[in-house]
């Protein structure tokens, strides 16, 4: 079974057919929404609103640890995060879908771990690669097949949030090599990795990072980015779907 972590643009999943919606509690407290049990394509598949149901929950304070544990209790072969992004690097456009395979991480004061001490000793997970090979070739794979370009990689960098960047800090980013910007790859991916669930992600370029694009020097329009996401949900949903039904 695959887990899916639906972001902006995604807090339903439609297409699933509902079998079950199951409140969880863990050790770390409550995840941001009932679980979704149910099915794609025949395939089964849990699916979590990452911000809630009615997307109220930013970014960082979303509970990266009840969520990602949640999920492992259901035992997925993988979690397939999906995720808006503003984009950095010149050659990217509103609307563009990324498979990331490299994160940067700015973001400050999460609980990013479950090695807390004393409950839990010091643990050095190994975070060379923070996503699932296997599973960025699957996403890869399904795209192909039905004809949704995405591309392959890109360096994902995550922001604290809840604001915006300065166009500064997207300059900056771009320095370090950072593709694409968004506040909630970090501590998901981590924890993911803690937990050894093979964790992908799916990056919706939702707008122009801060001083990049047409509009330089214009702020962020926020009914543009929720109507670039709005037009691009549909092919996501349609790479998940192909990716589940080939689904072991
Ligand atoms: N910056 C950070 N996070 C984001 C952006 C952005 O420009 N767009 C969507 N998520």
């Amino acid at each position: 079974m695959i887990a899916v972590i639906g972001g902006s643009g995604l807090t339903q999943f439609a297409g699933l057919e509902l079998d079950d919606r199951r409140r969880v509690r863990t050790p770390y407290g409550e995840p941001s929404a009932a679980l979704s049990f149910g099915r794609v394509s025949g395939r089964p598949v849990v699916f979590l609103a990452r911000h809630g149901d009615e997307h109220d929950i930013p970014p960082h304070q979303v509970n990266y640890r009840a969520n990602l544990w949640a999920l492992s209790e259901c035992a997925p072969s993988g979690v397939v995060a999906v995720a808006a992004v503003g984009g950095i690097r010149r050659d990217l456009r509103p609307g563009d879908l990324l498979i990331p395979h490299q994160i940067i991480d700015y973001t400050w004061g999460r609980e990013s771990s479950y090695h807390v001490w004393p409950e839990r000793a010091v643990a050095h997970v190994d975070f060379t690669e923070p996503y699932d090979a296997a599973l960025r070739r699957r996403l890869c794979q399904a795209a192909a097949a039905i004809g949704v370009p995405v591309g392959d990689s890109a360096v994902y960098a995550a922001t604290q949030g809840p604001r915006l960047e300065t166009a500064a800090e997207i300059d900056r980013l771009e320095r370090d090599g950072a593709d694409v910007v968004g506040m909630t790859g970090m501590p998901e991916a981590v924890l993911a990795r803690e937990l050894a669930l093979p964790y992908a992600a799916v990056n919706v370029v939702a707008n122009y990072a801060a001083g990049r694009g047409e509009a330089v020097g214009e702020a962020l329009d926020m009914e543009a980015i929720q109507a670039v996401l709005r037009e691009s949900m549909p092919s996501v949903r349609a790479i998940l779907l192909e990716l589940l039904a080939n689904d072991d």
